[in-house]
């Protein structure tokens, strides 16, 4: 699996940890930065990584912030792309199994790296269970569609 990571500086925190969690987990990483602590704008690195996945460049995304919650906001704005803001493992699981999601928002003033690592290793694991979450899958492109 190849897995887009993006960060501005409140998910810097977390960048280190997510990268060496994916390599154990045998991802091959595209980092797009950011690669500091110093300020930048969220929605910058948000594009790049939501487009590397809906473009199929890599098949499924990380970012990170201070919440999580702006890098979704802009992530879901692109056509294809089902990300979700996670802070809890039953989540983790169940986002992967029932919406297919692609792109796993992280906010390093929320989680530390410890439960980061762990959160991404479920949901990375998990598996899409389609049958009827594929129709309501299907239900959410079809709203894309007619909606961006
Ligand atoms: C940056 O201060 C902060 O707003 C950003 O990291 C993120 O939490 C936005 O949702």
């Amino acid at each position: 699996m190849k897995v887009a990571v993006g960060c501005d500086h409140g998910g810097f925190v977390l960048k280190e940890k997510i990268i060496e969690t994916l390599n154990k987990l045998g991802a091959e990483v595209v980092d797009f930065g950011t690669n500091s602590s110093e300020s930048v704008d969220y929605p910058v690195f948000a594009e790049k990584v939501a487009h590397a996945v809906a473009d199929k460049v890599c098949d499924l995304g990380v970012l990170l912030c201070g919440t999580g919650i702006g890098m979704s906001i802009v992530a879901n704005k692109v056509k294809g792309i089902r990300a979700a803001v996670l802070s809890d493992v039953f989540s983790a699981k169940a986002t992967r199994q029932h919406n297919d999601s692609n792109i796993l928002c992280l906010g390093g003033r929320v989680v530390t790296p410890e439960d980061a690592a762990k959160l991404l290793t479920i949901w990375y694991t998990a598996e899409f269970e389609g049958g009827r979450h594929q129709k309501r899958v299907d239900m959410i492109s079809d709203i894309e569609n007619r909606n961006l």
